[in-house]
């Protein structure tokens, strides 16, 4: 199978795709997160195909994306009181919600779990696409399972190219990292995973809200959002997650330059190494790939996952990467990063 990338623009596009959608297919579709694999929420062996796509671990949930509130009560039952909080707050936008799911929804969408995640997705294209197929769309991020999220068509299309017929080109993901998931089926909201929303702006709304740490664990052993067990993200080398002020971290890194470059002077070594920097503490190098300065989390966002690309197209020995504070959109850009690392160190 050919995969073609099509201007998400042209009305007949999104009939095309549709169509394929509404026949059981799957469509490589751009969020304002990152971009989805979708498939026909409501049909068992549609969704399947999604999992083989993907090589994604069938223990796995998908998010469930609708067009309207009035879809709500198709793939929920008993829709909590503070639903409509959230959804007023937050929705169309980068929140899911995890509540308990109805009878429409097929098990393999909600890994067996009688929960389902739901949101309604701020970008047209995927608005559109789900009312002219006229069912709700299943879909993870488009990228093979472990890989970064793909933020662009061309990255949908390097991960699952010859799998899928099409993918719609929306341009670049605003956001550029995934919705934040809150599990709102028990008496507390719960984030899951932390994202496009803040935590601090879910407290604003609700109050309080009950959250895991960057790296999305509280019992390492019970994870309640089954994705968030997987190590995530990753680039093919192993990369060092450095939790440290970042003139110390960017210290740290510049060492590190410095002495591979000594050892391959001397025949010493033929090791090579990137890193993942903040544009106001990067070095010049051309294996260091910058993603925004250490404090503007929006544009660290918004540039994660294509660096991450970049760092992977490297081909490096090993990567060192600076991670944000952890506060605002940083917490979230910092468990990505975490995520993604084979080590972390605090320095
Ligand atoms: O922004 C996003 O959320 C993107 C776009 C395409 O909407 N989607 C996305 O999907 O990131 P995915 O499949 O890559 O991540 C969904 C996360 C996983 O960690 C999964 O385990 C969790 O949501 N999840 C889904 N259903 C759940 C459920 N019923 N209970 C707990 N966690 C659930
Ligand atoms: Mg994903």
């Amino acid at each position: 199978m050919e995969t073609r990338i099509l201007d998400a623009d042209l009305d007949d596009n999104i009939e095309l795709c549709a169509d394929i959608i509404r026949s059981g297919g799957l469509i490589g579709i751009p969020t304002e997160t990152v971009y989805g694999l979708g498939a026909n929420a409501l049909d068992a062996d549609a969704v399947s195909g999604i999992f083989a796509a993907k090589g994604r671990q069938p223990d796995n949930p998908l998010i469930v994306h609708i067009a309207s509130l009035s879809d709500i009560n198709l793939i929920v039952r008993d829709v909590p009181d503070v639903f409509m909080v959230l959804s007023d707050a937050f929705w169309p936008g980068p929140l899911t919600l995890i509540m308990k799911k109805s009878e429409a929804v097929p098990d393999v969408v909600t890994a067996g779990l009688d929960t389902v995640a739901v949101r309604m997705p701020g970008h047209p294209v995927m608005i559109r696409l789900i009312e002219k197929s006229g069912t709700p769309i299943a879909a993870p991020s488009a990228n093979l399972s472990g890989k970064p999220s793909p933020t662009k068509a061309e990255h949908v299309s390097r991960d699952l190219f010859g799998k899928i017929p099409y993918i719609l080109d929306g341009g670049s993901c605003r956001v550029g990292i995934e919705s934040t998931v809150v599990d709102i089926s028990g008496d507390i909201p719960q984030i899951l995973r932390p994202g496009g929303v803040t935590s601090e702006e879910l407290a604003q709304i609700l109050g309080t809200i009950e959250t895991y740490n960057a790296m999305g664990v509280s019992e390492p052993d019970a994870p309640r959002s089954p994705g968030m067990k997987y190590r995530h993200y990753s680039p093919k080398a192993p990369m060092t997650a450095l939790v440290s002020p970042p003139e110390v971290s960017a210290e740290y890194i510049r060492h590190r330059f410095d002495e591979i470059c000594r050892d391959s002077e001397n025949s010493l070594t033929s090791k090579k190494i990137a890193a993942l920097m903040f544009d106001d503490f990067a070095i010049e190098h051309p294996s260091v790939v910058t993603f925004g300065m250490c404090t503007d989390y929006l544009t660290q966002a918004f540039r994660l996952f294509d660096a991450l690309r970049k760092l992977d197209s490297m081909n490096a020995d090993e990567i060192f990467a600076q991670v944000p504070e952890q506060k605002g959109l940083g917490f979230a850009v910092a468990n990505r990063v975490l995520k993604a690392a084979y080590l972390v160190v605090k320095l």
